[in-house]
Order: structure tokens, then sequence, then C-alpha cells
């Protein structure tokens, strides 16, 4: 008799999106007049740049001819893209091998499997409000316990609140697997080199590894904040390195993204390459290679002039952040993020739930946001707004808010 997985039994609810989605639908259904304007989900809205174009096009016109046409390529990547990001990461002082970099179809997925290569009985730590993906795939994998009181048994919990600046610190309690996302979703912050330095200390002293997303690096803009973990000293030792060309490229529907597996990565007593060599063996068994077009797209975008019209898309979606916390902050609201993330998280003022200001947001000013609790404990009492969007469409939901919004 085949039985199921019942660890998926575990996890919490729907989707958050999924019931985002449902209420918002419910609503359209009983106010089809209505024009609601979507500030929830982080998905890309603007064309791609000419130059990714570009290289998209190549990728499919050499797929047309007999000469240059390709099937499966290279599972851990196209040598020339993994060549263009050693490339890209010399010129933050990070020296890397192509063997050490392994292109996917996104950080999602990279996110999601990338727990599959360590022992079950890790213990696993994450933040709180955390990025769903990384809670969901332990617990699926059977890392954790029930879920009690908000929380699973057998987690970790780094909680980010006002009184850190939403930034976590390394836990009190030895842990063996640690997830970061910087710069932050849902919260907008950003580490210091010190603070990411403090869990570069912390993973080295006890043998742990770092999970490192930085799928919004490039929305950083102060040169003094690191935009990779690897820029601090030790760091390939112990931390596994996750980016995605969504967030800054625009390619949220292409679909690629890289995970930065470091030779010199040991856990317990494992060798030098051990872990390297691991993730190499998990994708080529479960894994045939990105889209060989996606990939000649991104080898595009990480020309000098690809990141130079990339730089303008962020400057687009961080201006369109820059708006609303303008507008939030005249109101009242008390907010944060917004500066190296296109992400701003607003406190809920007096006593409504993440979900019930939803509501209110919906209802009287028409305008999705994403209610903070779908993120964990932490994010009760919060909603995220997303800053990927279009400038008009924001300015008008901007609008709606201060005209109709009952405070
Ligand atoms: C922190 C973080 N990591 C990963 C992803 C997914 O990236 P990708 O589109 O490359 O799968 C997202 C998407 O919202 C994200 O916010």
């Amino acid at each position: 008799m085949a039985t199921i997985n019942k660890n998926y039994d575990k996890l919490q609810g729907t989707y958050l999106f999924s019931e985002i989605a449902k209420r918002t639908k419910d609503f359209i259904e009983k106010n089809p007049r209505v024009k609601i304007m979507r500030l929830g989900i982080g998905d890309t809205t603007e064309p791609l740049t000419p130059t990714a174009i570009g290289g998209l096009e190549a990728g499919i016109q050499k797929l047309g001819n007999i000469k240059t046409y390709t099937g499966y390529g290279d599972t851990q990547g196209n040598i020339a893209l993994r060549a263009a990001l050693v490339d890209f990461y010399k010129k933050r002082n990070i020296s890397l091998d192509v063997q050490e970099i392994f292109i996917s179809d996104g950080a999602k997925s990279d996110s999601a499997n990338i727990q599959s290569i360590f022992g079950i009985d890790n213990i696993v730590a994450i933040t709180d409000p955390v990025y769903t993906v990384y809670l969901d795939s332990n617990v699926i994998a059977g890392r954790t316990g029930e879920f009690v009181n908000g929380k699973y048994k057998g987690i970790v919990y780094m909680e980010c609140n006002e009184t850190n600046g939403f930034t976590p610190v390394p836990p009190k309690v030895k842990t063996d697997i640690i997830y970061l996302c910087n710069p932050n979703n849902p919260t907008g912050s950003v580490m210091t080199r010190d603070q990411l330095k403090a869990f570069v200390d912390y993973a080295l002293k006890n043998k742990a590894v770092i999970i490192f997303d930085t799928a919004y690096a490039e929305y950083i803009s102060d040169k003094s904040l690191p935009k990779s973990i690897y820029e601090i000293e030790g760091a390939k030792k112990c931390a596994i390195e996750i980016n995605s060309f969504s967030k800054w490229a625009g390619f949220t529907g292409v679909r690629l993204g890289f995970t930065v597996v470091p030779i010199d990565l040991v856990v317990e007593d494992t060798q030098v390459g051990k872990i390297n060599s691991l993730w190499q063996r998990r994708q080529s068994t479960m894994f045939n290679g990105a889209s060989n077009i996606a990939q000649h797209g991104a080898l595009a975008v990480l020309s000098l002039r690809g990141q130079k019209e990339s730089r303008k898309l962020i400057d687009y979606y961080m201006n369109n952040a820059s708006l609303i916390k303008k507008s939030l902050s005249k109101l009242g609201f008390k907010i944060f993020g917004g500066e190296h993330a296109p992400y701003i998280w607003l406190k809920i003022p007096g006593k409504l739930s993440s979900w019930e200001f939803f509501d209110k947001l919906l209802t009287e000013a028409h305008v999705v946001a994403t209610p903070g609790s779908g993120f964990g404990l932490q994010g009760e009492g919060y909603v995220r707004f997303s800053a990927f969007g279009d400038k008009t469409m924001t300015l008008k939901a901007m609008k709606s808010i201060e005209n109709n919004l009952k405070l």
C-alpha cells in the first residue's frame, strides 16, 4: 500500500499568496467596477531590458541553426555564464572557481532543495518573519515536529522585530543550518558587515552552515553594506550563497538563478570539496540544467551594458519604494525597509491583526498588500508593501490610501 509523506499535513493553512488571491477575487466579484491596486506580491512588472532581450533572442536563434543547436547542456550550467559570474564576483574582490557555481531555474527551488544534502538530524534556525520556503522545505523533509502555538517544534526561531531593527542575531543555542535572507523579504531590512560577521563567526565556531539567500543583493545602494556573504572573512568555509536574476533583471518568468557552493565549505568532518560534490550529485540526479535560452539572456545581463540597464530597472522600483515610504509616513504610519530592498514593512496602528488590516486596505482603499502574519508570528501586526509595480498604479494606490483609508 502506498502511503503519503505525512509531513505535508504539518504545513500551515493555504499558501499565503493563494489566500490573498482568493480574498481579492471574492472582493472583485462583489464589486466588479472597482479597480484593484496590487502592491502585494513581489513579482516584477517592468519589461526586460534591451540587452536581456538581445541575449534571449540570440539564444533562440542559435536553436534554429543546425550548426549552433544545443540540446541538454552541462547540468551545472553553461561554462561561459559561470565564468561571467566568476568575473562578477571578482569585481567584489571575491575569488570563486567555475566549479563552485551552479546555475539553476531560480532561487526558490535551490533554497527549497539545498536542505536535501544535509542530514535529517540537523537543527535548523530560521528568522521570524521568514521567506516561508526555507521553513516549509524543512517541514516536508521531516526536520520539524508538530506546529504548536504558531511555531514548529524542533525549529530555532531568530526573532526579528522593532527592537533589533528586524535584523537577526545568532541563536544562543547550537544550531546546524541557518537560513538568512539579505536584503530581507519581507521586512526590507539589510545587515551590516558586523551583523553578518557575527553569523559567520557563529557558524565557524559551531561547525554550522549558513544558507544565504541574496536574491535582492543588487538593491543595496550603500557601498559599505555587504552584497555577498563571501565579503566576510571565513564565509567560504561555512556558507552557501543563493542568488537569482529574477528581481534585478526581471527574470521572474524567464527563470534563472545560481547557487555558490564553495569547495572550502566543510561540515562535521567532511573533506574539502565534499559538500560541493554532494550538491553536484543532487543536481545531476534531479535536475537537467537551466534553459539554454534563459542562460543566454543571463549572460547578456552580466555584460557591462546589461548591468547598467538593470540598474535602471532597480532604480525604477526603488523610486516606487520611496513614493510608498513618503506617502505612508506622511499619514503617520511607522514604516521600515524600502531603502536597500523593494519591500516596505508597515506597523499597523491600534489593535487590528495583519489580516484585518489587509481586508481594511482592500475594502476601503482597494489596495492589496501582504499580511505580515503570513511570514511568521513576529509578522503579526504588520503588512508588507511591494515596490514592484507600475509607477502610476503605485501613485494611485497611495492617493487612494490617503483619501479613503479610515484611520
Ligand atoms: C528571498 C527570496 N528568495 C527567492 C525568491 C524566488 O526567486 P526565484 O524567482 O529566482 O525563484 C524570492 C521571490 O520572491 C524571494 O523573495
